[in-house]
């Protein structure tokens, strides 16, 4: 998948980005509200990334590299991440290097992921889940048109803790209303 914002660029990881996979997955600070274990070592980011990469051939729901157009610069990943082709339901993703959060990058990845689920996937509905606390994503999603439609309580574990999630949705009707 290739997707371009005004100032954004999604495509496909390649072997090339490996260094950018590396920094973006051994930061800690990226995977405080995940269940994601940070990896410690480059020799365990390159079996990720070409797994990733391998999976991508048969099937495209997954993660992207997000790059900065101008200059190019890789700033963290982005993507749908499944999609349920029988009942047009698809669910999306992204994640930043922090020295590029709050200036607006993923509400414009994600604005730009719901028009093509709705344009060219012909999803009827679009999905993210954000752990409760995790307010900055959570603020992407409904600047980005998303309704909360619930807690799902206990969802995941992390640390040791089990933490609630907040389902959020769009469906094609608020999305007409959107645009
Ligand atoms: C979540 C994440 C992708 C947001 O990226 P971003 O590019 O900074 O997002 P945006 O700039 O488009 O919007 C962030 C919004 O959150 C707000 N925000 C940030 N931290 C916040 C906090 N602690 N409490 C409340 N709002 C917060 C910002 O003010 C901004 O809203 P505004 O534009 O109304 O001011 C980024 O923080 C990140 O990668 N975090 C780590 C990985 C992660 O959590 N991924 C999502 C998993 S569900």
């Amino acid at each position: 998948m290739k997707l371009e914002t005004a100032r954004l660029l999604l495509k496909d990881y390649t072997s090339r980005d490996l260094n950018h996979y590396f920094a973006l997955k051994s930061c800690k600070s990226v995977w405080t509200y995940s269940t994601y274990a940070p990896l410690e070592d480059k020799i365990a980011a390159q079996a990720e990334l070409n797994s990733l990469i391998e999976r991508s051939i048969n099937d495209p729901y997954t993660f992207g590299a997000l790059f900065l157009k101008e200059p190019e610069t890789y700033i963290g990943e982005a993507g749908i991440l499944s999609m349920e082709k029988n009942a047009g339901r698809c669910v999306l993703g992204y994640n930043l290097l922090p020295e590029f959060w709050n200036r607006g990058y993923a509400t414009e990845i994600t604005t730009e992921l719901v028009r093509y689920a709705f344009s060219n996937l012909k999803a009827e509905r679009v999905e993210a889940l954000a752990q409760k606390e995790n307010m900055a994503s959570r603020a992407v999603l409904e600047k980005s048109g998303f309704l909360m439609e619930g807690i799902l309580r206990h969802y995941g574990k992390i640390n040791g803790k089990y933490v609630d999630v907040c389902c959020y949705a769009i469906i094609s009707e608020d999305y007409k209303s959107l645009i």
